[in-house]
């Protein structure tokens, strides 16, 4: 079967490596396989999209890399270490992730949402978290006079402004997103969108982003990889993955929904 070479040589040196992973899942007494020899390199700067069926494995991946989740068999290394050494939750600072609800504390306002991380070291003066966290804030576009604010007061946008300021506070040179712009109305997810796209020049951030968002995918993401079959059936640039013959890929990006976030097909007009 014609294969687009998921190890085909990345531009920059490795930071994620998946090495001959396999997750299988207990329940109900059967055993259900979600990854099953998997592998994956992502290069350092790539802006990657993963794409995949519902129930394909997507955000399982995602927690597995940030050492959340334990695979089954084979091995996930993080600039060259392997993921179990990061001590869980990415409490090195390598990889950030912004979960896919947001998943701010209720309980705390922004300011202490974003300065999460930082607190919980234990090591740093208050006024240098509280200033750290500053930045992160009005990094990501919010206003000074937001930091006081609860979650339950933010709009949607907001909320994910304040879980990538979060997911940001200790500098990672990695950062995971499980569908960032799923929930937002179109203006929200563009800006979202430009937010990320300015990031990623400012701070050398490598993005893995989960998304079924074609316009997000067109505009931001410099390479994809394509999880079916239990495993990632194509890893390359969006043209060289389009022309992949695998039917999830085909219905993908050619459907008719493909076809007009490439600007192949005019907007439905509403008909009677
Ligand atoms: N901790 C778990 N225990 C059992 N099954 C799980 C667990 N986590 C995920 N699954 C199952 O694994 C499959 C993949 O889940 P997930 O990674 O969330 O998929 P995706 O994000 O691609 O939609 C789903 O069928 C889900 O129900
Ligand atoms: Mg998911």
């Amino acid at each position: 079967m014609p294969f687009f070479n998921p190890s085909s040589r990345p531009d920059g040196p490795p930071i994620v490596e998946i090495q001959n992973l396999w997750t299988i899942f207990h329940s109900g007494g059967s055993d259900y396989v979600i990854h099953k020899d998997l592998n994956l390199t992502i290069a350092r700067g790539q802006i990657l999209a993963l794409v995949g069926g519902s129930g394909s494995g997507k955000t399982t991946l995602l927690r597995q890399i940030l050492g959340l989740e334990t695979p089954t068999r084979g091995q996930i290394l993080v600039a060259g270490q392997p993921v179990a050494k990061l001590g869980g939750k990415g409490a090195t600072g390598r990889v950030g992730m912004l979960f896919q609800h947001g998943a701010l504390f209720s309980a705390f306002n922004v300011l202490e949402n974003i300065a999460f991380a930082l607190r919980e070291l234990k090591t740093l003066p208050d006024e240098l978290i509280r200033d750290a966290a500053m930045v992160k804030l009005q990094m990501v576009g919010l206003d000074a006079k937001d930091a006081y604010k609860m979650p339950a007061d933010l709009s949607g946008g907001m909320i994910k402004r304040v879980a990538l300021a979060r997911a940001l506070v200790m500098d990672p040179p990695l950062l995971l997103l499980d569908e960032p712009t799923a929930g937002l109305d179109p203006e929200g997810a563009d800006g979202l969108c430009a937010l990320l796209r300015s990031l990623c020049q400012e701070l050398e951030l490598t993005l893995v982003m989960v998304t079924h968002d074609l316009d997000t995918l067109h505009e931001l993401c410099s390479h994809v990889a394509v999880l079916a079959d239990q495993c990632v059936v194509a890893n390359g640039t969006p043209e060289q993955v389009m022309q992949h013959p695998h039917p999830f890929i085909q219905h993908f990006f050619l459907g008719e929904r493909g076809a007009r976030a490439m600007g192949l097909l005019p907007v439905t007009s509403v008909s009677g």
